[in-house]
This record gives C-alpha cells, sequence and structure tokens, in this order.
C-alpha cells in the first residue's frame, strides 16, 4: 500500500512539532517546576480549563497541590508568592504585559488596557489619569445619583410585585447606566426595563469570551478577526458593536459644541466633554483616536466589573447576617446624622463599609485569570528562581486572596480581619501586598475611584431601604476573565413596610 504524498506534509509538520516540543521540554532550565503532565507540551490544558469558566478555582487548587509556582503552559508559569508579585507589578516594573492581551484590542488598534509597550502606555495613562480622579469624581456623582435612583425605584416594583429577581442582572443594567452616564452623559436604558437593548451587554460578554480564550493562541487573532467580524454570534463583531456605538455617541457629542467655560462652572461634565475639551486646548497630544479609545475601554472595562463587585458585596453579606446586620447599624447611626441621607463622604467614613467592600472584593474579585507579563532582558529572579528573558509568568488574584498564609480561614467572610489588622502594621502591610482585586502597580484599574463610586452609591442605600432573601446559599459562576456570578436570585421587602407591618 502507497502512503499519498500529500499526507507527507502534514504528517511532517506535526513531527517537527512535536520533537520541538518534546526537547524544548527536556531542554527547559524549569522543567522540574511542576504542573500538569501536559503543559510541558502544550498550551491547550490551559486552554481547555479556561473553556471550563472556573479557572479561579482550578488556579488556587494548582498551587495547593504544586507549591507556589506552577507550570500552566510551556513558558508559562502561575505565581503565588508575595516578593516575587511585588518584582513583577511593583513601582518601576519593566515587565511588560503579555501577548494574551493582544485578544483584547482590534489587531491593529491599540489601548490603555491591552497596550504591551510600557513607554506608550505610560505617557497615555499619565494623560488621561485626571479623567479618573478623586477630584473628576464631583462632576460624575449626579450621574450615579440618578442611576441608583432609578435602581431603587425598579427594587421598589418587585418589592411591590413579590416578584423575584436576578440581582446580579440588575447590577448589569445598573452598572452599564452609569458608565454610559458617566462618559457619554447618556444612559444605555437598561435600568428601564431591565432589558439588554440592542443587545450592547451581550456584546460586551462576546467580546470577553472571545478575548480570554483567543489571547491564549494570540497568533490566531489577525487572521481569526476578521472573519469572525462577518458572524453575528461572535466576539469579533461584540468588539465592533461597541465601536459603532461608541463612534456613534462621539458624533452626537462633536454636533453639539461645549463652551468651555460653561462647562467650567457646571456641576457635573461627562468623560467625553472632558476629553473634547483638553483636544481642543492640546490637538496635538489628544487626538480623535484618543476619545474613541478611552470612551471604549470605559464601557469594555468598567460595567461587567463593577456589577461583579457589587453582586459579591451583597451575596456575602446575604450569606453573613451578622456582618450585615453590624453594617446596617452603622449605616442607621451615619443617616440619623444626616437627617436619613448618606453622602459619598459618610461612606468613606464608614470603617465597618469599607471592610465590607474589602472582604466582598477579597473573597470574589472580578477578575479571575493570572495578569500574564513577560519576563524583561536580564532575566529576573522570582521566588527563588531564575525566569529567563521573554518567559511568561503571572499572579492570578484568586490564588493571593485565597492564600491562607497571608489570609487565615480565607473561605470565610471576615471583614473583622481589616479591622483586626490596623493593630498591627507589618500584618495589615502584608494583606495590603497580596489585595489585588483592581490589579497592582503601574496597571493598576485606572477606574477604581469611579467604581468606588458607584459601589459607595447604591449599597448602603439598599440595605437602608430594602430586605433582601437570597433563593439559594450556593450560587454558579463563569469565569472569562470576569468571574460572573449568573443565578443570583432574590426577593425583596421594603423595609420600612415590613416594620410597619
Ligand atoms: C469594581 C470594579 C472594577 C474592578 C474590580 C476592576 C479591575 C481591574 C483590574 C484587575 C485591572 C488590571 C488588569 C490587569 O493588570 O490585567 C483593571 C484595569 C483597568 N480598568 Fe478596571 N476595574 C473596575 C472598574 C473599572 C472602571 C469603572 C473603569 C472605567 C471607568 C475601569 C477601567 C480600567 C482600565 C482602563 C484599566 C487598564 C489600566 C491600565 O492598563 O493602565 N475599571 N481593572
Amino acid at each position: 500500500m502507497h502512503t499519498q504524498p500529500w499526507l507527507l506534509i502534514p504528517a511532517l509538520f506535526l513531527a517537527v512539532q512535536l520533537i520541538l516540543r518534546l526537547s524544548r521540554a527536556v531542554l527547559s532550565p524549569l522543567k522540574d517546576i511542576p504542573g500538569p503532565f501536559w503543559t510541558r507540551f502544550t498550551s491547550l490544558w490551559y486552554f481547555s480549563r479556561v473553556r471550563h469558566g472556573q479557572f479561579e478555582q482550578d488556579n488556587i487548587k494548582l498551587h495547593r497541590q504544586y507549591g507556589a509556582i506552577v507550570r500552566i503552559a510551556p513558558n508559562q508559569y502561575s505565581i503565588d508568592d508575595i516578593s516575587a508579585i511585588k518584582t513583577i507589578y511593583g513601582p518601576g516594573s519593566q515587565f511588560a504585559k503579555s501577548a494574551w492581551y493582544d485578544g483584547w484590542k482590534h489587531p491593529q488598534q491599540w489601548t490603555l488596557f491591552a497596550d504591551r509597550d510600557i513607554k506608550r502606555h505610560a505617557d497615555t495613562r499619565k494623560q488621561f489619569a485626571n479623567l479618573y480622579s478623586m477630584s473628576s469624581l464631583v462632576h460624575y456623582e449626579a450621574f450615579v445619583d440618578h442611576c441608583a435612583g432609578l435602581f431603587m425605584q425598579r427594587l421598589g416594583d418587585f418589592a411591590d410585585k413579590k416578584q423575584s429577581f436576578n440581582l446580579g442582572r440588575w447590577f448589569q443594567c445598573y452598572a452599564f447606566d452609569v458608565i454610559g452616564n458617566i462618559t457619554f452623559g447618556e444612559r444605555f436604558g437598561f435600568l428601564d426595563r431591565g432589558e439588554d437593548i440592542d443587545g450592547a451587554i451581550d456584546a460586551v460578554h462576546r467580546v470577553l469570551m472571545y478575548s480570554t480564550m483567543v489571547g491564549i493562541y494570540p497568533e490566531w487573532h489577525p487572521r481569526l478577526f476578521g472573519l469572525l467580524s462577518k458572524f453575528k454570534w461572535s466576539g469579533a463583531s461584540g468588539r465592533a458593536y461597541i465601536a459603532k456605538f461608541v463612534r456613534e455617541k462621539i458624533r452626537n457629542h462633536e454636533t453639539n459644541k461645549i463652551e468651555d467655560e460653561a462647562v467650567e462652572t457646571i456641576k457635573t461634565q461627562n468623560f467625553l466633554e472632558k476629553l473634547i475639551l483638553a483636544r481642543e486646548k492640546n490637538p496635538a497630544k489628544v487626538t480623535d483616536y484618543h476619545l474613541f479609545i478611552m470612551a471604549q475601554t470605559n464601557v469594555a472595562a468598567g460595567s461587567d466589573t463593577t456589577a461583579i463587585s457589587l453582586s459579591a458585596i451583597m451575596w456575602h453579606l446575604l450569606q453573613n447576617r451578622d456582618s450585615l446586620n453590624k453594617l446596617r447599624a452603622e449605616i442607621d447611626e451615619f443617616a440619623a446624622r444626616g437627617n436619613g441621607s448618606l453622602t459619598f463622604k459618610d461612606s468613606q467614613d464608614m470603617p465597618y463599609f469599607q471592610a465590607v467592600m474589602k472582604e466582598a472584593l477579597r473573597m470574589h474579585s472580578a477578575t479571575g485569570l493570572p495578569m500574564w507579563r513577560v519576563v524583561p532582558a536580564g532575566g529576573a529572579q522570582l521566588g527563588g528562581r531564575f525566569f529567563s528573558e521573554g518567559t511568561v509568568v503571572g499572579a492570578n488574584t484568586w490564588v493571593a486572596h485565597y492564600d491562607e498564609r497571608v489570609f487565615p480561614n480565607a473561605r470565610a467572610f471576615r471583614p473583622e480581619r481589616w479591622l483586626e489588622a490596623e493593630a498591627e502594621p507589618e500584618r495589615l502591610k502584608e494583606m495590603n501586598q497580596m489585595y489585588m482585586p483592581f490589579g497592582l502597580g503601574s496597571r493598576i484599574c485606572i477606574g477604581k475611584h469611579v467604581s468606588i463610586l458607584e459601589m459607595s452609591k447604591l449599597i448602603p442605600r439598599l440595605l437602608q431601604d430594602f430586605e433582601f432573601t437570597p433563593l439559594r446559599t450556593t450560587w454558579s459562576t463563569q469565569n472569562y476573565w470576569f468571574v460572573k456570578p449568573t443565578d443570583f436570585e432574590v426577593q425583596v421587602k421594603r423595609r420600612t413596610n415590613e416594620l410597619s407591618t
């Protein structure tokens, strides 16, 4: 029997691949670093585990089984070591984001979040940091208040109808509407009916799935992106949808010219207005592309993350009634001082509320995959091992947050741990070094203050006015970079009604 000659080409290709992978695995100076068997030869193991949607749990188990450094794929290592984390992400770090982040942008464009160019990233970040600063929050507060008010109305409707609902889904509606309002001065409109109007929430979700998976084989991204953009169901078309949406909003703003002086004296000023003014002042530095990319990043990076964190806070409070009661007592005490209402400043001054937020985001961080970085020129010493230039390393927030050495009894929700640690500065320092729900160092979340504003404006009001009953004691989540709860069903009652009956 003769072998078909055309079969020889793929066979040869496979043979070369096999030899290459085997020799790399055998010759690697890091070959003794433990990990699942197949990770020595292929990224497929990582791909299939991520595809499964529970990688934050897989990653914790891997470290419990194998120790502080675990191989995830050839030349790729997950790290759970406090000093290594400092080296990788700390100030002045030269560890650039890895090629996994390429999947998070259009192949021909760059964005702040996905930028792998350290210099360009630093310049862009410096240029726009002010838009996300504490002093800019004053301009965004009214946008948040408006959405929080609508959210409270919708909850009132559910209470009156005695209807259960998915609180996680409604937090998404809130967070998307807030980010639309802050960025464009216009809500998406999700809070009106809880519906994903025009499929924007779904579009972002498809981007998450696509980018998470394609980033594992980043060389495929430029090849797949154009092709998949043609299909409505794909993540690539989700990105095109968001881009179109953002361009339309910018066009609308451009036609309503903003008067510089007028805007500076008014109380609210949305993100786009700020950007347009910045471009008018310095067109050489602030370009049309900056307007587009910064606004688009807000929608993609700032909505689901905040919604997940709101869910995390409420979920853990509802499963831990003692903490809930303690927090309510604090809220009531502060509200009594302010004739029933609470300001953002009040929420900042509430020690227990601050500890609750911190603990909830420790237990359930919005992102659940390692934040991959590339070892820079000259290599690096990490966790007692030398990693040569080009090796991909990363820490997963969930692994750090469930490290029993730093957070004893890590699976217990104990806001008190943060308050108790205040008496032991060294311990608190260590906890803070391992606490990274917003990332770390030069790539730390630029929207952190905005999201804290959104959460601080909503949670106390919810607890003041409503009594929540969760319909289950465990919830399901799906991790495609963002660890989303899928079935956070609750019932609500008005607290005032309850007291009067
Ligand atoms: C509770 C809500 C939020 C959480 C938990 C969160 C989490 C994170 C994390 C972990 C990173 C770092 C990712 C990495 O290093 O790979 C990040 C970066 C980023 N986040 Fe957030 N985020 C939140 C809200 C927001 C909001 C509201 C915005 C925008 C208004 C935003 C915009 C960004 C941007 C632009 C980056 C990239 C920063 C850079 O690379 O310099 N995020 N976020």
